[in-house]
């Protein structure tokens, strides 16, 4: 490929490991397109609309957010996500009436600014990147507004609830939440509850918290009438009784698989190259990967990847190889770039 492009890639972080989190969806290639023909997505796509509790499995750094986006981006259709952000609760993240509370301030924000119309349209242009416009060729169609929502007696319910002093118990709250979620069903939409920064706990007392929260802290949903994704790393399973209580509450248990061979790794980065070399013009992505990254340097990553390394690493190693390479002035990523990469 010609140099501008090269760079062009590189400027743009188009091997990016830490993309937000809508991106995500947008370069994600599905699971069960690799080989394997485990249906991952489809089998989640589908719990999920049947209002399935579902522990998506995978090593860290594997994929599991990037499947999360790819299903529930901001244009999902028939779900109503809700992502409860429980890293920042610390060692309360055991206590179920701290994570009932911060589920219900999660929705109270995602249907507030779903409600207003203008709103939809704002965070839409507004707070995505530019990026996410190629969401449209994947799975995707117009975001429905729940009209309705925290209207009315739930508002009322909700506000009565912020102004007074006196504290509710965790059944009033799961109750509460009830209540939010009826205009929902009424819309046709499933509410998703999502947990998927469960990796960042504090490791020294890992165990501890696996335990609490998968075995009292998340167990109130299922008197609700929606779904569950709690992103769930492998090693969770066989920790102590936490593993034992993880598989009580969660119905649904998806595996990520691992990448089968360097042609998906190939695939991988190419939708990469692609979403990113769309502002070029249109026909400015090659039709092949090997006119970015030569096979061999491709087969020197998927070697990394399996000797252990996670997809995130493997990513990080290509954009550094890239720069390597736009640096030197190459028409292409090389192997002796991707060994550069490794030394680094
Ligand atoms: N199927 C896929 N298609 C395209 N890119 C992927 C895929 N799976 C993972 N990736 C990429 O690999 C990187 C790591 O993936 P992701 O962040 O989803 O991992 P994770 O399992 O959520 O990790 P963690 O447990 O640390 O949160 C991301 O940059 C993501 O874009
Ligand atoms: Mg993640």
């Amino acid at each position: 490929m010609t140099l501008p492009l090269l760079q062009s890639l590189r400027d743009s972080y188009a091997f990016d490991v830490t993309p937000k989190f809508d991106d995500l969806g947008v370069f994600h290639v599905p699971f069960e397109s690799m080989g394997d023909g485990a249906p991952v997505e489809t089998r989640m796509h589908e719990g999920v609309l049947r209002g399935e509790r579902i522990a998506l499995i995978a090593e860290s750094g594997c994929g599991k957010s990037s499947v999360i986006s790819f299903l529930l981006g901001p244009t999902a259709e028939g779900v109503f996500p809700v992502r409860v952000p429980v890293h920042s609760l610390g060692h309360e993240v055991t206590n179920a009436d701290h994570v009932a509370d911060m589920a219900l301030a999660q929705l109270a924000l995602d249907a507030t600014t779903a409600v207003t119309a203008d709103g939809i349209a704002g965070s839409a242009s507004g707070s995505r990147r530019e990026l996410t416009r190629s969401a449209a060729r994947i799975r995707r169609l117009g975001a429905q507004a729940p009209a309705g929502l925290l209207t009315g007696a739930v508002a009322e319910e909700i506000r009565r609830q912020e102004s007074t002093s006196q504290p509710i118990g965790l059944p009033e709250k799961v109750e509460v939440i009830f209540q939010c979620l009826q205009p929902l069903q009424q819309d046709a939409l499933m509410p998703v509850f999502v947990f998927d920064d469960t990796d960042r706990w504090s490791a020294s007392r890992e165990e501890e918290i696996v335990e609490g929260f998968f075995g009292r802290a998340i167990r109130w949903l299922t008197d609700l009438p929606a779904a569950v994704i709690v992103a769930t790393h492998t090693h969770y399973l066989d920790s102590g009784s936490g593993g034992e209580s993880l598989l009580q509450f969660l119905d649904t248990r998806v595996k990520l698989p691992r990448l089968p061979s360097a042609d998906q790794l190939g695939r991988i980065l190419m939708a990469r190259v692609r979403v990113h070399l769309e502002g070029e013009g249109p026909h400015a992505a090659p039709s092949e990967l090997g006119d970015v990254v030569a096979e061999s340097a491709i087969n020197a990553l998927f070697d990394q990847y399996r000797e252990g390394a996670s997809l995130r690493r493997v990513l990080q190693l290509a954009h550094i190889a890239l720069a390597e390479a736009a640096d030197a002035g190459a028409g292409r990523i090389l192997d002796h770039h991707i060994s550069a990469a490794i030394r680094a």
